[in-house]
């Protein structure tokens, strides 16, 4: 509180301490002095310890999956959403403001029709973005999105959004035409753009790949506020192993109970979806795909009830079609965990949750900086 007495009672108290600090004797100051160097090394030691064993590593994979369910729940709840907490408990059980997943019952308001005829690109990449977060647009575009050629390969970024709900739309809608005549990059939908209808967000990008599309070898799913080293991904995609079809990597989440907690943000009803356990799925972060999927998974959502979990809806969708998701060739190279910049660290990975645009603009410029990374 900023209450100004409570302020001097504090400093009040402060000067007496010093003073009675003064007052002391020499030999019990210094002792005093060393109980403290004492202290700030037992808290050194056990802060580290702590820490580096809550560094996920892959001989402890229960602790590893944990903490991955852990970075999930982080992860979704720093998505740009303005729905309260208490939506799901209030809404899910009638059912009534789920919508189809079907991508076929929405319209497309900005296609960018043109735009892979044009630029035949090897990867799109396809961001799921809040209308109105122009600075995560913004941030992709200067960042990861600004080299067209990535190794020789063209790769497209490209933004998905529904339409505003806010008292501001119109206005909105105004501002979005002007931002696509300038970059060419948004794509648009008429659902209603909420945290509660991102599957059907995900389903509208796969309608898209699948329609406007279809000549690229590789798609991903990447949300605004990730990292994403491209050339690690390129690389990544043009190993000779890598499956040219039926093909969808990430990071991998196994056994993922449904939660089934009418207060949780990811509460899903039984009757949207019986199981107690997701079937295998990539985290919704960032995920990989050849590009013969999106039309397979327009089909095959015709069949799947929807629901609000857009990853593991995906991975109903691969389990459907008798597929399951594979293992990147380096796992750790998709992370959801951010312990803090390392230039090293971000030269190897490809994916990485961050905070905010300006993090993404900060560490992306450090890391072109010129001089090795490690
Ligand atoms: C984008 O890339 C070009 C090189 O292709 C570079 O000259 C330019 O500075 C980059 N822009 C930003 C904002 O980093
Ligand atoms: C989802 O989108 C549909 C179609 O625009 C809309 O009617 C519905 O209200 C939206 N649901 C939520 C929870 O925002």
């Amino acid at each position: 509180m900023g209450d100004p007495e409570t302020g001097s009672h504090v400093n009040g108290s402060k000067r007496q301490l010093v003073k009675s600090l003064n007052r002391q004797k020499k030999p019990l100051f210094q002792s005093w002095f060393q109980l403290l160097l004492l202290l700030c090394l037992v808290l050194f030691v056990l802060c580290y310890t702590l820490s580096s064993s809550y560094v996920p590593r892959w001989d402890f994979p229960e602790q590893f999956k944990r903490f991955l369910y852990q970075i999930h729940q982080v992860h979704l709840t720093t998505q740009p959403s303005t729905v309260p907490s208490t939506v799901p408990s209030t809404v899910a059980p009638t059912g009534i403001h789920y919508h189809q997943a079907y991508p076929h019952n929405y319209h497309f308001i900005m296609d960018n029709t043109e735009v892979c005829k044009t630029k035949n690109p090897f990867l799109v990449l396809m961001v799921p973005v809040a209308p109105n977060d122009v600075a995560a647009r913004d941030a992709i575009r200067q960042t990861w999105a600004n080299n067209s050629l990535v190794q020789g390969k063209v790769v497209l970024t490209l933004f998905m959004l529904g339409l505003s709900n806010r008292d501001n739309a119109e206005q909105l809608q105004e501002k979005l035409k002007q931002e696509n005549l300038q970059h060419s990059d948004l794509i648009q939908s008429d659902f209603m753009d909420s945290y509660l209808n991102l599957t059907i967000k995900t389903m509208v990008i796969m309608d898209w790949l699948a329609t406007h599309c279809t000549t690229a070898a590789y798609a991903m799913k990447i949300d605004s506020d990730m990292f994403l080293n491209i050339d690690n991904l390129v690389t990544m995609l043009q190993k000779p192993d890598i499956p040219k079809q039926n093909y969808l990597t990430g990071m991998l989440m196994w056994n993922r109970p449904v939660v089934r907690s009418k207060n949780s943000k990811w509460y899903v009803p039984e009757e949207m979806y019986p199981d107690p356990i997701y079937p295998t799925y990539t985290l919704g972060m960032g995920y990989v795909f050849s590009n013969d999927l999106p039309a397979e998974f327009v089909a095959i959502s015709k069949l799947i009830k929807p629901f609000n979990i857009e990853d593991a809806y995906i991975g109903i969708c691969m389990k459907k079609l008798g597929l399951a998701p594979t293992s990147p060739p380096d796992p750790s190279q998709f992370r959801a965990y951010n312990t803090g910049y390392n230039r090293c660290e971000y030269s190897k990975t490809i994916t990485y949750i961050l905070g905010s645009a300006q993090q993404l603009v900060q560490y992306w410029t450090d890391l072109k900086k010129p001089g090795p990374s490690c």
